[in-house]
């Protein structure tokens, strides 16, 4: 029988994992959101409260239903409070051995039959799902940024996880209202395998000053009908988070298009994240 989802659990609550929150709320799932300290989870609790608050004052979200979604959510610093969860999605950084400890932890901590996600951007799930004593429950579930706003979810399925898992996380994804695929376990998946390389040779471009930042952006906004040019979108994902995908890739494939462009790990030492950072190619107020 299809599980049928009703109390979940996100681990990490940064740009991401503060989004998912926000996703599995709006659609009537009680959450538990948690970080490793209270910095962390006030930082979640204001991503969270400035999307609600942005969806409340545009009409969007009636008072109601903006107090309801908050109620919904439980922030807490105690994994053991995931205990009666039946999936949690971990969307701590991009680092395999941190995601692999959060997920062998949390193997430890909820029942047997419940479902343990990772929202990696390009790491191996199937690494993932090994550093627990179950990898048949383990997927991907990939959100893209911004999660309340996105409406594609990729199901990572590795060749153990177990064909219920991959397809009640579908129809969970489908009742959160978006579009998800499954798909196999392969560095970048489909939408980042495809995006990187473009969004790598922007910045090689602009780092060669063959064309300003806003040239850059507006060829491919008013040229081609992207919502973003590539620098923006940069600026969205966070250069931190892009450069861990693009070296993952690389590390991966070997390929020179995912060989990070010097000016990404530049900005990333000098705190130039993006949006989030207040200041990447673009600076934010
Ligand atoms: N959180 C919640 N909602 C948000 C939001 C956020 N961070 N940013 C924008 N929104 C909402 C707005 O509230 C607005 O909602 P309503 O229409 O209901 O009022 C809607 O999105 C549109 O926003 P705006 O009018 O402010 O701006 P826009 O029309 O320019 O859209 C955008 C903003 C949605 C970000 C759009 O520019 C876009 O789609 N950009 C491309 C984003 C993209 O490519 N994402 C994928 C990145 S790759 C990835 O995520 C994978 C990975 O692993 C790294």
């Amino acid at each position: 029988m299809a599980r049928d989802f009703t109390t979940v659990g996100v681990i990490g609550l940064g740009t991401m994992g503060a989004g998912i929150v926000e996703v599995f709320a709006r659609n009537g799932l009680d959450v538990f959101a948690v970080d490793a300290d209270e910095p962390g989870l006030a930082h979640g609790r204001e991503i969270l409260a400035g999307s609600t608050g942005r969806a409340l004052a545009r009409g969007k979200m009636t008072q109601e239903e903006h107090d309801a979604l908050h109620e919904r959510v439980t922030f807490t610093t105690a994994l053991d409070d995931l205990a009666g969860c039946q999936l949690v999605v971990e969307a701590v950084p991009e680092q395999l051995a941190l995601k692999k400890d959060v997920l062998g932890r949390l193997d430890r901590i909820v029942a047997a039959d419940a479902v343990l996600a990772t929202n990696t951007s390009s790491l191996p799930v199937t690494e993932i799902a090994v550093a627990t004593s179950n990898p048949k429950r383990v997927v991907g579930m990939h959100f893209f940024n911004p999660a309340p706003v996105q409406q594609f979810v990729e199901v990572i399925r590795t060749v153990i996880t177990a064909d219920d898992v991959f397809e009640d996380v579908k129809a969970l994804a489908e009742r959160l209202g978006k579009k998800p695929v499954v798909v196999g376990d392969k560095a970048g998946f489909i939408a980042n395998a495809l995006l990187f390389g473009y969004l790598n040779h922007a910045v090689a471009m602009y780092e060669s000053r063959y064309a300003t930042r806003e040239d850059l952006d507006a060829a491919m906004r008013f040229g081609c009908g992207y919502p973003m040019g590539p620098l923006q979108l940069l600026d969205l994902i966070g250069l931190d988070t892009a450069y861990e995908i693009l070296d993952t890739m690389y590390k991966q494939g070997r390929d020179r298009l995912h060989a990070p462009t010097p000016l990404i790990k530049q900005m990333v030492s000098a705190g130039m994240l993006g949006r989030k950072s207040g200041r990447g190619f673009y600076t934010y107020e």
